[in-house]
């Protein structure tokens, strides 16, 4: 099997929006002309297991311009646009193991289709690349290092070093400022509403939104809700995090409470059963849940399956869960990540970050793979600055430079005046 997507023909289609994306990654742009003259991949194969979308492609081809041979699969079965998978595959030549709605045997079999192809470098967005070649490849071939792209990710990848079985070393591009700053906040905050309204088209304005976790993501998600008028309280675990919402403004409640008043629930902790069955229970009747998080783990969509006596399809990407009672809950692209499946993911100017820190990452390793242990390493923050200095420069946005005399300041302890 040289590529498994839903259809060729697609590819036009997919090019057109490839080369919309491409006019709002000009960072990235910027990097795949360096690559394409100096050819800092060449003959290396990478294995990526990304959400496919425009953004996404328009990293794979920067790094096959930089040489490498590149094999993409979905990290999520839901996230895949079939006409991108289709325009790499056909105008690109790059190997796509990809379909919307995929199962998920099928999910786990393309994450293999790009294993067999044994990748030196593994990029993930999510971990489950690296953890598939952990449980069955490892002892077939040797990998580089890796990269990963998220939160989620990155936490799973903590554990496997600390347990000491992470077999090679691995980039948290996550953990880059360039990225979790803009990505996880703008990105997320803009395309969670995007992917509920998308599927609803509910006023957001006057609604009480739940907003579970006040990470990154959590904070950019409760900061558009309310900039479209929404009354947003937030539910946490961490009392600093928790601390910080309340003087941002929200209300900070637990979920046994929040559950009660919410119209809309959005769940962005990373974590699991953040909304139960017990929460459910309490819940007003219409209540709408949607997920940002990675995994579809964060809403309990099975005691929801339990509790419901009816459950229908009542538009593309909401189901209608009918309680013993009469109550109605309606749960949002089956819990998985509503941003991916409802909407088409963070806008590429933000993705321009992302990917360019990815793209650079990917360099990292080829250059310094030899000096790293099997750990999990944050980049150097010369690439951030480098990163943010061609998207400010991007933008037409000036900044000041430091004097002479500020720099001796900042560098010399006995000035205290
Ligand atoms: N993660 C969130 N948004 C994305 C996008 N547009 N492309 C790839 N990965 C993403």
């Amino acid at each position: 099997m040289n590529f498994d997507i839903k259809d060729p023909s697609l590819a036009p289609e997919g090019k057109k929006r490839i080369e919309w994306a491409e006019r709002n990654m000009p960072v990235l742009r910027k990097i795949r002309e360096d690559f394409s003259k100096r050819k800092p991949l060449k003959g290396v194969k990478i294995g990526a297991c990304l959400h496919v979308t425009t953004e996404t492609a328009n990293l794979v081809i920067t790094l096959k311009e930089g040489g490498a041979e590149v094999f993409l699969t979905a990290s999520n079965p839901l996230s895949t646009q079939d006409d991108v998978a289709a325009c790499l595959v056909k105008d690109y030549g790059i190997p796509v193991f990809a379909i919307k709605g995929e199962d998920e045997k099928t999910y786990y079999d393309h994450i293999r289709a790009v294993l067999s192809r044994k990748p030196q470098i593994t990029m993930d967005d999510g971990a489950d690349l690296i953890s598939t070649y952990h449980r069955e490849y490892k002892n077939e071939f040797e990998v580089i290092g890796g990269t990963e792209e998220t939160t989620t990710g990155v936490i799973r990848l903590r554990s496997m070093a600390e347990k000491g079985v992470l077999l090679y070393p691995v980039i948290a591009v996550n953990d880059a400022a360039t990225k979790h700053l803009f990505d996880n906040r703008y990105g997320t905050g803009q395309s969670t509403i995007d992917g509920i309204l998308r599927a609803t088209n509910v006023l957001l304005s006057g609604m009480v939104v739940v907003v579970s976790g006040y990470g990154w993501c959590g904070r950019g998600v409760a900061m558009r809700a309310r900039g479209m008028g929404a009354r947003v309280i937030i539910t946490e675990v961490d009392p600093v995090k928790a601390l910080e919402a309340v003087m941002d403004g929200y209300e900070v409640m637990p979920m046994e409470k929040a559950c009660e008043i919410g119209d809309l629930f959005i769940t962005v902790t990373g974590n699991r059963d953040v909304i139960r069955k017990e929460h459910i229970e309490k819940m007003k009747d219409g209540a709408i849940l949607a997920n940002s998080g990675h995994f579809d783990v964060e809403i309990d969509v099975k005691g929801l399956e339990e509790m419901a006596k009816e459950k229908r399809k009542i538009r593309k990407f909401v189901d209608e869960y009918k309680l013993p009672d009469g109550r109605k809950i309606y749960l949002l692209a089956e819990g998985r990540l509503v941003n991916l499946s409802a909407a088409e993911g963070h806008p590429a100017c933000v993705m321009d970050m992302s990917f360019s820190n990815q793209a650079l990452a990917v360099e990292y390793i080829l250059r310094e793979g030899k000096n790293l242990e099997k750990k999990v390493y944050i980049l150097p923050p010369e690439i951030d600055e480098r990163i943010a200095r061609l998207k400010l420069e991007s933008m037409g946005i000036e900044i000041d430079k430091l004097t002479p005399e500020q720099l001796e300041y900042l560098s010399s302890w006995e000035l205290g005046t």
